[in-house]
């Protein structure tokens, strides 16, 4: 048992003191005064019955406590009783608000300097001489408090989600809001950039609001505001831009521009943690990008498509077929009950970039002719035969960039790997390396990305001015 020294446990403790420390022990009177007069000292006592076998001693001094000295009696060494006494006074230190334990040790004393070491005590310097007898110490310090992972408000409004989130950099989620213009923009077939900025404007603040509150952390222990910076629709952009402005500078926060793809690619990480180099395949409404990413801080675009963007190709595949906005959902769910009947060309692109106008004017042609001839469309049928050609594409140029550049690991990024259809053929095709898919309900937009994307850019320092204006355009390489 560890107590409060007393004094009728002196005479024990000057004892072991002399044994233990024999060319400069504290004497009787020194000890004494200790416990009777120095309310910044406290000594502690490990007993068995009434025997003292171990004892030690801290000085308190503010955020800094001094460990003096600990010293077990001859016959209990190399029993775990030192590590015990110094364990319990590191509680009690952390239970008296000390920031970091410090102390000086002989350094030919080894066997204390691998309990302190063990005990994650680190050397800081060494004193030349420190002791009477001209012996050197180590100076180590133990920090105490444990760093709380930092926390990140995110913000997304760069087409028509308007999204914020609450994470903190151990991918602890906190909160994650995501609020869909989908109804309003489905009336007119896709996003109309001046409803959807609008609309921004009207739902930012319930929506910060309300991740604020399910996060139940006040502003003001934030560590950092992130938001989408771009690419996008320039005037969405601007809502959630001056709305994470706002945040920062009125809570003297640093503010996080992240680049929307990189949103996209770092949402895989709540699935697991990514290994470099990885190749990110970011597939959306308005990216098909094949990256090859060194690191976090390195991104490269290795195949781009030469005009539509496959979730684009979806959305007006569907409208070909008087379907609704958007049509990424809407071709997924036909198709899998669709068959092989209608044959459509693949597109033929060199090297690693992608392109799928030709195919959707394809699509187009199809569905004029068997209006010419009087041909019942099955919808089921062509939705199968597009999805099938389309991903066929991004099966084989993500084949060809892996050859090309081999990767640790494969991540599918954006709205169409929501895609039932793609998850599965990339399972069955990519078994040979670690694939991550993100979790359904982060593959469409939403600022949960945006905050896993933030806590890199805080880790490297990356911020942005109050002055930093939002861009439409804007390259992931950058
Ligand atoms: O990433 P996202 O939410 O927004 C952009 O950054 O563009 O992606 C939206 C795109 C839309 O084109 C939508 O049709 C497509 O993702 N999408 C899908 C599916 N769910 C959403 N495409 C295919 N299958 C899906 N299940
Ligand atoms: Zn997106």
């Amino acid at each position: 048992m560890i107590e409060l020294m007393s004094e009728k446990d002196l005479d024990q403790v000057v004892e072991i003191e002399n044994s233990a420390f024999p060319n400069n022990p504290w004497s009787r009177a020194y000890f004494l005064k200790e416990i009777r007069d120095n309310d910044l000292s406290e000594i502690y006592v490990e007993k068995q019955g009434d025997e003292v076998i171990a004892y030690g001693d801290l000085w308190f001094m503010f955020e800094n406590c001094d460990l003096t000295k600990i010293a077990v009696k001859r016959d209990y060494r190399n029993k775990g009783h030192g590590t015990r006494m110094l364990k319990y006074l590191v509680n009690v230190a952390k239970h008296h608000g000390c920031e970091y334990m410090h102390l000086e040790v002989d350094v030919n004393n080894i066997e204390a300097v691998s309990l302190y070491k063990e005990n994650s005590f680190e050397t800081m310097r060494i004193r030349r001489g420190y002791y009477d007898n001209g012996a050197d110490a180590y100076d180590m310090v133990k920090i105490l408090i444990e760093a709380k992972p930092r926390t990140v408000l995110a913000i997304e409004s760069s087409c028509d989600e308007t999204a914020c989130a609450i994470i903190d950099e151990d991918l602890n989620v906190y909160s994650s809001v995501v609020t869909s213009q989908i109804d309003v923009h489905a009336r007119f077939g896709g996003v109309i950039p001046e409803v959807a900025s609008r609309m921004h404007v009207e739902q930012i603040s319930t929506i910060v609001k309300e991740a604020i509150n399910q996060a139940k952390i006040p502003l003001k222990d934030i560590d950092a505001i992130a938001y989408t910076i771009g690419p996008g629709l320039i005037g969405s952009l601007h809502v959630g831009g001056i709305a994470a402005k706002s945040l920062a500078f009125f809570y003297d926060k640093p503010l996080i521009g992240v680049h929307h793809l990189k949103g996209h690619i770092f949402a895989n990480e709540l699935v697991r943690k990514l290994k470099y180099p990885l190749m990110a395949l970011v597939v959306s409404g308005g990216h098909t990008e094949l990256v090859y990413i060194e690191n976090d801080q390195s991104f490269k675009i290795i195949g781009t498509t030469l005009d539509d963007a496959i979730g684009e190709a979806y959305d007006k595949v569907a409208r070909v077929m008087n379907e609704a906005y958007p049509g990424g959902p809407v071709i997924d769910k036909l198709a899998k009950v669709g068959k092989r009947h209608y044959s459509l060309p693949t597109p033929k692109v060199d090297g690693l970039n992608f392109s799928f106008s030709g195919l959707k004017n394809a699509v187009l042609q199809l569905v004029k002719k068997e209006e010419t001839l009087n041909n019942p469309l099955d919808k089921n049928d062509l939705a199968f035969a597009f999805q099938e050609v389309a991903l066929n594409c991004l099966i084989d140029k993500t084949k060809k960039a892996l050859e090309q550049y081999p990767c640790k690991m494969l991540v599918v990024a954006g709205g169409v790997a929501a895609n039932s259809r793609l998850r599965k053929l990339f399972e069955e095709n990519f078994r040979n390396i670690d694939l991550v898919l993100p979790p359904l309900k982060y593959c469409t937009d939403n600022a949960l990305m945006i905050g896993c994307a933030a806590i890199h850019y805080l880790k490297n320092e990356k911020f942005v001015e109050l002055s930093a204006p939002s861009l439409a355009s804007m390259s992931i390489e950058d």
